[in-house]
Order: structure tokens, then sequence, then C-alpha cells
């Protein structure tokens, strides 16, 4: 049942520090120095890899890009992230040296199983990632690590993304551990990150009535802009994905330095934008591109873990800080806004017209 929640969307967020503890209980041990995932990925199978390849759909697509984000810069690897439906294995990719991530959290999306089946007539190594015991992809691929979030009900994903992200933190340091490409100190911070990521998120749901009120102000508006840079542009995407499926608002996520390219001609006093300001150098940056759209008289939500970032921004949602997780704890932020938006119009928020919870045609 809905333990007392209106849909079970708002019980699935606010079950995420659970689902988080979930996804890295007993995965590193005890000196906080290594991680286990339980799969067969022989080190120097790890130590050869030239290229991961992540295929996925929708929002389980916009975990692989905060996943590339995270193991492009500390393991070492290439990343490339592909819409399943848009896949094909490039044949002058070696594949024994390309790791092929199928990340899908149910297990039966039939783009995801159609674009695994092409790695492995390729003959790439494929690796799972997914929420559902038994389900087809772990048939199908060589391995699989689950995420541990639990059953998700609503059909807006919102757990299973935070999962998926915690559980590819996981794999990012194991694999950086065994090229050697990570530093003892950027362990110890990715493993903090880590153990520090529910009670983050627990800090946000205790904000709720807050991110109710704000999304109340703007729920009338004309469309919806989300901005973000580096692991703060997928969670820009996913946020905006989240808005449109259950509020049926035009809502669109951006690379903040984009806006200027183009976007920005849309940009109106009835069209909020939601910047998020994390990881402190880009969050700079972001800041220059809130300018942009304040000049054009814009409301601005800023999401931020450092008031430095914040201070010319009207409405502004204080995060804790918490690393290289950071932009997790702010889709947490957005996952709410969003509910309380919906909810605000009576959409019937865990069945949204058009949208199955698992697409098994391609
Ligand atoms: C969005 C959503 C969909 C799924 C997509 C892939 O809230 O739920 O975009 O993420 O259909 O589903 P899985 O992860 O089951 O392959």
């Amino acid at each position: 049942g809905k333990s007392g929640y209106e849909h079970y969307m708002l019980k699935e967020i606010h079950e995420q520090p659970r689902a988080l503890r979930q996804a890295i209980s007993g995965r590193i041990n005890d000196l906080a120095t290594s991680v286990d995932l339980e799969v067969d990925l022989p080190t120097e199978y790890l130590q050869s890899i030239e290229e991961i390849q992540i295929i996925a759909c929708g929002t389980s697509y916009h975990a692989g890009l905060y996943a590339k984000e995270l193991l492009e810069t500390h393991a070492g690897v290439k990343v490339t992230v592909h819409i399943a439906s848009e896949y094909e294995f490039n044949g002058d990719r070696d594949p024994w040296r390309t790791l092929v991530l199928a990340i899908t959290q149910s297990g039966e999306t039939a783009d995801t199983l159609s674009a695994l089946r092409e790695a492995t007539r390729a003959g790439a190594r494929t690796l799972a990632l997914t929420n559902t015991l038994g389900s087809t992809v772990t048939r199908e691929a060589d391995d699989t690590v689950f995420i541990r979030a639990g059953p998700e009900i609503g059909v807006a994903a919102t757990k299973t993304f935070v999962s998926q992200v915690a559980t590819t933190t996981l794999l990012t340091v194991h694999l950086g551990q065994v090229r050697g490409t990570l530093s003892s100190q950027a362990t110890t911070e990715f493993l903090e990150s880590l153990r520090d990521l529910p009670g983050a998120v627990q800090q946000v749901l205790d904000q709720a009535p807050a991110l109710k009120r704000a999304a109340e102000t703007y729920a009338d508006s004309k469309a919806f802009f989300y901005i973000g840079r580096k692991a703060g542009y997928p969670v820009a995407l996913e946020s905006a994905l989240k808005l449109k499926e259950i509020s049926y608002d035009h809502a669109e996520g951006f690379a903040a330095g984009e806006l200027k390219h183009g976007p920005l001609a849309l940009v109106t006093p009835e069209t909020p934008v939601i910047a998020i300001l994390t990881n402190q150098a880009a969050a700079e940056k972001t800041v220059n591109n809130v300018k942009e759209v304040e000049s054009r008289g814009a409301p601005v939500i800023g999401v931020a873990s450092d008031s430095a970032v914040t201070s010319d921004i009207d409405t502004v949602f204080e995060i804790p800080a918490c690393g290289p997780l950071e932009p997790v704890v702010a889709n947490v932020v957005l996952q709410l806004f969003a509910y309380y938006v919906a909810n605000e119009k009576g959409r019937p928020i865990d069945k949204p017209r058009n949208l199955a919870k698992s697409v098994t045609v391609e």
C-alpha cells in the first residue's frame, strides 16, 4: 500500500534514504577503502577496458550520463552513453576491450534489451544494472549488479534513479582503484559522499512544505527550464522529464552554457528557470547564466549548498554539501517540486496519460 501517502510517487520519494542505504549495504569494506559489487569482472579485464558503452532509456539514460561524468573523471576510462533505441555497435571498436553497461530499472525495456543483444552479437562483454530480480536483462547479460531500491510502483522513476547513481558510484570507485586512477583521497571523498547521501536526502525531504509552497507559486507558468553543468546537467534533464511526465507542463533541461546559444529566446517572465548550482566551480559559471535569465525577467529557483553562489537569487533551496553526489541531492528537491506542481493541478500522478511503467515495445 501507500503507507498513508497520497501517491506511490510521494511514498517512493520518501523511501530514498532507505533505498540508498540498501544500495551500498555490505558493498564497502570496514575501512572504507574498497568496494565489492559481487560481480565476476576480473581485474585484468577491468584494466584492459578501453571504452564503456552505456545503453539505457529515459531516466536510466540520465543516470548513465551521470555515471559517464564520474567514470571519465575518476576511473580514467572513456564512456559513451547511448539512447538504447539508437544504439549500434561500432565496427571499429574492439569488443574485447569494450564493456557494455545496460541500465534498466525494470530489466524489461525492449529498446534496452535489443541494444544489449546487438552488443552480445558483436562479442562485447555485458553488464546489467537493474532493480528487478529475475528480469530478462539479468538472464541475457553476462553479469548483473542489483540497485536494491525495492519495488517502484509510480510510473515516474524516482528512488531507482538515485539508486542507479549510487551504484554506478560504487562501480566508479572499484574501477578507479583497479585501474590506479583514483587517489586514496578521492576514494575517501566518494565513500564519504555515499555514506552521507541518505542523511542529505532526508534533510531535503524535511523541506517538503517549503517546496510545496514554491511549486504552488509557479504551477501556472507557461514552461519550466532547468539548467546545470557537469553532473548537474543530467539532473537538469531528469528533473525536466519528471515535471513533464506528471504535470503535463512543458519542461526542458539545458546545459547551462547552451542557453545563450538559442533557448534564451524562450525565456520570459512566464518561464521559471531552475538552476542546479552544484559542484563549486561549475556553479560559479552557472551563476552567470542565471544573470542572463534574470535580466529577461524570468523567476529563478536556485538549488545549492553554497549560499555564496545564491545571494542574488529570489527563491533558493539550500541542500547539504555532498561532494560528487550533491547533484543527486538537488534531484530530490526537484522530484518534490515536480510532484507538488502536478498535485496542485490534480494530475493522476502515479499513472500519467500515455505512459507505462515498463515499455516492452520498440
Ligand atoms: C521516467 C521513466 C522512464 C524509464 C524508461 C526506462 O520516469 O520511468 O523514462 O526510465 O522507460 O525504463 P527502465 O529503466 O525500466 O529501462
